[in-house]
């Protein structure tokens, strides 16, 4: 009785949801039960087969920027047609002081898995319950599973005592006193350069501060956390312990005082790119994109990846993360967000092929409807 009625729900799903063969940038975007996919920051881990996708799980309404839930993941083998795992990391409901209490900020939570622990292991930018933007923390966690249950281990801001690997002599001396701690979601939230406040000296101590965030593999199994430091003014790239766990305490800073956001990192013909944002809180603002030889090296940026009309504001969208689609070469999708502020749940997603030009410069252009 019990397999039949299950067969008759799978037949009722098939009937009301038909299978999508293509993506619809901005469009509502069903899952297996017919709702809106909750899964904003979002990044993918490609497992045995089955993609997963990790992202903030969002509330109704002006709220939305708040966890009361957690993250959600979604699983699909052909990345048009998502099923719903459920919240792969659930808040703290009942400890108004853990670290991921219900009401806390989280947000861009990533997965990666470690072939030596065999764990899936999650990142996240964390922002203490009721502290606004002012913890800029990491938040770890970790399941043996890949839709989870992940249980929450730690908190922290990133490299607490150690300088980056292309630290200047200033940065070791002194640090202006009037520092505004305050985050106001963009530029001009400092009295000046961030660098002439060395606010990485600043945060010497008690570690850098990390907000948007990513992780990236490189083809050696190491690990990085690329996140907005120092005020966002600056990227930090981190490399992760061999566990993936935590930091290595070897860390590089990029495209200083840029103030780059979304920032995602990925690795075609043996170069590295990354694919970020400007600073402008939830609106959009024009892509940035960049190329390196070597994680910690020169970037050399290459300005907006995005042409054509709509390409100012990247089709509206912000940068989450870049997926290199498995067994076909040399096929990326842009992931972006495209935020609904007023009601975070209703965010959008803009997912784009990237196409690359003679030079291998990345290129993305707006497509109503496409396939791979
Ligand atoms: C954006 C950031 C989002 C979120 C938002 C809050 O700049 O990319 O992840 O933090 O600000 O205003």
């Amino acid at each position: 009785m019990k397999t039949i009625l299950t067969l008759l729900f799978t037949l009722m799903c098939f009937i009301s949801f038909p299978q999508q063969k293509s993506f619809q940038p901005g469009a509502i975007w069903p899952d297996n039960n017919g709702i809106h996919i909750n899964a904003h920051g979002g990044g993918i881990l490609f497992y045995k087969g089955t993609y997963y996708w990790y992202g903030e799980h969002k509330i109704a309404g002006k709220n939305g920027g708040l966890a009361k839930v957690g993250v959600s993941c979604y699983s699909s083998r052909d990345l048009y047609n998502w099923k719903d795992e459920g919240i792969a990391l659930k808040v703290n409901e009942t400890d108004s002081l853990n670290d991921i209490a219900s009401g806390c900020i989280l947000e861009r939570p990533k997965v990666i898995y470690n072939a030596k622990t065999n764990k899936f292991v999650m990142w996240f930018h964390l922002e203490l319950k009721g502290k606004g933007y002012d913890a800029a923390r990491s938040g770890v966690a970790v399941s043996d599973k890949p839709a989870g249950p992940f249980t929450f281990l730690n908190s922290f801001r990133p490299n607490a005592g150690y300088w980056p690997v292309n630290v200047q002599p200033f940065h070791k001396k002194s640090v202006a006193s009037i520092v505004k701690e305050k985050y106001c979601g963009g530029k001009g939230c400092l009295p000046a350069p961030p660098d002439s406040l060395n606010i990485l000296g600043r945060d010497f101590k008690g570690g850098q501060m990390a907000r948007d965030m990513n992780l990236f593999v490189d083809d050696d199994g190491s690990a990085y956390h690329i996140y907005s430091s120092e005020e966002n003014s600056t990227l930090q790239i981190s490399k992760l312990t061999d566990d993936y766990l935590s930091y290595s305490g070897q860390y590089f800073r990029v495209f200083t005082e840029r103030y780059m956001e979304g920032a995602a990192l990925f690795k075609r013909k043996g170069k590295y790119y990354i694919i970020a944002s400007d600073c402008t809180g939830w609106a959009p603002n024009a892509a940035r994109s960049a190329v390196a030889d070597q994680i910690f090296g020169n970037w050399t940026e290459l300005g907006n990846p995005c042409i054509g009309e709509g390409s100012a504001l990247t089709f509206k969208s912000q940068s989450t993360f870049v997926l290199p689609v498995q067994g076909k070469k040399d096929t990326f999708i842009f992931m972006g967000d495209h935020w609904m502020e007023k009601n975070l749940i209703d965010s959008r997603y803009i997912w784009l092929p990237i196409k690359f030009n003679e030079k291998g410069n990345p290129i993305l252009e707006w497509k109503d409807a496409w396939s791979y």
